[in-house]
């Protein structure tokens, strides 16, 4: 094998190499696998709370983090359980996981947070931060107004 021959060998391998570590865990654990993006509701989500051996769920600020992988955290009798399956933007804003906090009502509207102080919004960012590099997102969550809005613009389309 020539010196040229070997050179060439060698930057195709590391090039296949930097590639290869590049499309590796950290990016298939980000993004969501081809298809499997979807509209959540309030009520769909809460099919995701652990009980049911579907994968639990969260939403922070419209985005639904697939967390089973943190079935301690979340799982049932787990310390974090109050947010499986529910939308935990306020909860981890406020630093709290009381259920107090959650949104009551399924079938209204998301809570707009718009009364969160400038403290509040930072945690929250702290945590979509840290979600956003652990968690693959499998979706958004919107009111059941706004996925009835959704599903009519789709038929009229
Ligand atoms: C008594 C005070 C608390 C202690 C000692 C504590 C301790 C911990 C510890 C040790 C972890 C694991 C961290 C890791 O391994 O990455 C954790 C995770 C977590 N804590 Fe707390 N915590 C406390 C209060 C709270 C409160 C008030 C909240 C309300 C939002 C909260 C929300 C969370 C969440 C959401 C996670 C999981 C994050 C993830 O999915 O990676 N904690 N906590």
């Amino acid at each position: 094998m020539t010196i040229l021959q070997v050179t060439v060998l060698f930057l195709v391998f590391t090039l296949a190499y930097t590639r290869s570590r590049r499309s590796g865990p950290v990016a298939s654990q980000t993004l969501p696998s081809p298809g499997s993006f979807r509209t959540f509701t309030p009520s769909d989500l809460l099919d995701f709370n652990g009980t049911n051996g579907k994968g639990i769920y969260i939403a922070v600020r419209g985005r639904v983090f697939d967390v089973s992988t943190s079935k301690n955290f979340y799982g049932p009798g787990g310390p974090y359980e109050n947010f499986a399956g529910r939308d935990a933007t306020r909860g981890l804003a406020l630093q709290s996981f009381d259920k107090e906090v959650l949104t009551k009502d399924l079938n209204g509207p998301l809570d707009d947070i718009k009364d969160l102080t400038r403290d509040e919004l930072g945690n929250l960012e702290s945590w979509e931060e840290r979600f956003l590099l652990k968690y693959p997102v499998v979706g958004e969550l919107v009111s059941n107004d706004d996925f009835e809005l959704q599903q009519q613009t789709q038929v009229s389309a």
